[in-house]
């Protein structure tokens, strides 16, 4: 007997009230419109509200899903969850968006690959499916970046309400992340999977992934971990050691040889082609890696669909969120071969092939 397959059946989104434009941004830190639509694409994003969590903005988007795929909240038997924003430091996300779905206790998985976590999530459904140890699986990627943005109440209050002007020792301390705090947005993203015999080729076909913790330093948190005692301390946030480190050059190197080595690799493991893809869902941490990879895998503009200018870097919400826009546009109908890659920390990477 054949093993079943991972097959497509629905996607959801969910994104949040508050718009933010450039402009906003360039009234806390030293920034221009100019500047980041130059080096990143990027036009607006969206923040949540205070008090709102990844896990709310995730069982937002499963719901949509679970409607668009037609399954109830009780089919589904195995949640896995992509976040490197958790509400909390444990337990994970998975229970929470359980309990705000309200399903059954069932199992439910987090995965934390970054800006990777969706393409490993969907190598998790697909063997969780192929083994038979699951048949409707709801997989999640959600993020919340403002919980992690260093910014005093002030800060926001000007950015958002345009309320007075910052000091300049508070613009001081916010230009040094202004490489990092205008590239990201909130938002999450869904997809349901049901087992299905294959014979119509659909499904999840091949997948691709790597880790490389040598190339951990390029980005990553110092504090707020085990290797810390105590985990955070008054120090640590004094010296910004909660904020994410991010060397944007290395990580843009990186990005643009092996998103598209990965999509190679996915390809060749079917025995197929580039002139297969109908679409490539990629990243989206800046245009300008996505349009470098596109040239690079010598593919026209309407086979990659690109949302950052909208929604800037969602991290493991990008994939589900682009992918379900892309449908949305008849980009990605059924029957479609659709490739999803994607590099973060870690380093994660890879790609994952599906025909929809
Ligand atoms: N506004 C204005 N100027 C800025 C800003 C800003 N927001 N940020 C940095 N600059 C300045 C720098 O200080 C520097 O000035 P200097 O030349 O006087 O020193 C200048 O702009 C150029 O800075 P670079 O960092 O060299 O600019 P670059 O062209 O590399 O673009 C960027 C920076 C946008 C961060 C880019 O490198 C990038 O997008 N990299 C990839 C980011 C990424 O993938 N992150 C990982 C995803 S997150 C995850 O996995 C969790």
């Amino acid at each position: 007997m054949s093993q079943p397959r991972a097959v497509f059946a629905g996607s959801g989104i969910a994104v949040p009230p508050v718009r933010v434009d450039n402009h906003m941004l360039s009234r806390i830190v030293e920034t221009s419109d100019e500047w980041i639509q130059e080096r990143s694409g990027i036009v607006t994003r969206y923040f949540v509200e205070p008090g709102i969590g990844s896990a709310d903005l995730g069982a937002e988007a499963a719901a949509a899903a679970l409607a668009d795929a037609g399954v109830e909240p009780g089919e589904v038997d195995y949640l896995v969850v992509a976040t490197m924003t958790p509400d909390h430091y444990f337990p994970g996300s998975g229970p929470l968006i359980q309990q705000r779905l309200g399903i059954d206790p069932l199992p439910a998985l987090d995965i934390r690959q970054q800006c990777a976590g969706y393409a490993y999530g969907l190598q998790a459904v697909d063997a969780l499916i192929r083994s038979g140890i699951a048949r409707t699986v709801l997989l999640v990627g959600t993020d919340v970046h403002t919980s992690i943005m260093p910014f005093s109440e002030r800060t926001w209050d000007v950015m958002l309400n345009g309320a007075g002007e910052l000091s300049p020792e508070e613009l001081e301390w916010n230009n040094r992340f202004r490489h990092m705090v205008v590239l990201f947005g909130d938002g999450a993203g869904a997809m349901v999977f049901r087992a299905g015999d294959g014979d119509d080729g659909r499904g999840i076909l091949a997948s691709r992934l790597y880790a490389d913790g040598n190339h951990k330093d390029i980005l990553y948190v110092p504090g707020g971990g085990s290797a810390r005692r105590p985990f955070v301390s008054k120090e640590m946030i004094d010296r910004a050691e909660t904020v994410p480190v991010m060397d944007g050059r290395q990580v843009f190197k990186l990005a643009v040889s092996r998103m598209p080595q990965a999509v190679m690799e996915v390809l060749g493991e079917r025995g197929l082609g580039l002139g297969d893809l109908d679409l490539v869902v990629m990243h989206q941490a800046n245009l300008r890696i996505n349009e470098a990879a596109r040239k690079a895998l010598d593919l026209p503009e309407g086979k990659v669909h690109n949302n950052i200018q909208k929604y800037g870097n969602t991290t493991s919400a990008t994939l589900p969120l682009a992918f379900h826009e892309a449908r949305q546009e008849g980009k990605a109908p059924e029957g479609s071969l659709v490739a999803f890659t994607a590099l973060g920390a870690g380093l994660h990477w890879g790609a994952v092939l599906m025909r929809v």
